[in-house]
């Protein structure tokens, strides 16, 4: 379980917790094993897993997988989703997870308010390039959709520019705003909120 190691394991019991949970898939090859052939929704970057609960509760024919690369985040969300279809979790980096993820996979690819990166000398931590656009369009089915929530302008903008330059996605609908308002939420979003600060979202149809 290569993935799952970290220098002093010692400092952190999620490590173990989450190996031992059975919501766990520990390689790539066993995820897309698990979802082959079903009506499932990726969720990048879960974090405390809110949003996939609230959701996979709402849509019971979809069975969902989370990724992040935070060990008790994923033990949370591993434990709050495996009722629902026998949802998963998966432990690695989203960038590296979408690159090696089969084409025309998942129904739904969803990213509630990733991580920011705003400063020059931190662009490469950024999950949001051109790159990583295309990937999403190439691993989502046909029909399927790319939902996206953040509180930072400049990643929602750069969907929509993108998309507007290279028209890599048909359908597009973005709003200043929650466009599944009433729906669902994840936890950020309600620290956002609560905080009265603004969100974007949008949903691309391939
Ligand atoms: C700001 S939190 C948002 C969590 C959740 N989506 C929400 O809206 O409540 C961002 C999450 O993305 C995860 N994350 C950031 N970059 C990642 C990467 N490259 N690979 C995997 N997870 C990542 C972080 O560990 C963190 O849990």
């Amino acid at each position: 379980m290569a993935a799952l190691q970290l220098k002093d394991p010692e400092k952190n019991h999620y490590v173990e917790k989450l190996q031992r949970h059975t919501g766990l898939l520990s390689t790539k090859l066993e995820v897309w094993k698990h979802f082959k052939d079903k009506n499932a929704i990726v969720d990048f970057g879960c974090g405390n897993g809110h949003f996939l609960e609230s959701y996979l509760q709402l849509h019971p024919s979809f069975s969902g997988l989370g990724v992040d690369r935070r060990f008790k985040r994923l033990f949370k969300t591993a434990s709050k989703i495996q009722k629902f279809n026998d949802s998963k979790v998966f432990f690695g980096d989203v960038i590296e997870f979408v690159e090696s993820s089969p084409s025309d996979f998942w129904q739904e690819v969803w990213m509630m308010f990733p991580d920011p990166w705003p400063k020059k000398k931190h662009l490469k931590n950024r999950m949001i390039h051109s790159k990583l656009f295309y990937q999403i369009h190439r691993i989502l089915k046909s029909g399927g959709r790319f939902c996206f929530v953040s509180d930072h302008f400049p990643y929602w903008d750069f969907f929509i520019m993108t998309n507007y330059k290279i028209r890599l996605f048909p359908v597009s609908r973005a709003v200043e705003g929650d466009l599944f308002k009433g729906q669902h939420t994840s936890l950020f979003q309600r620290k956002f909120e609560s905080q009265g600060l603004p969100i974007y979202s949008l949903e691309m149809r391939k």
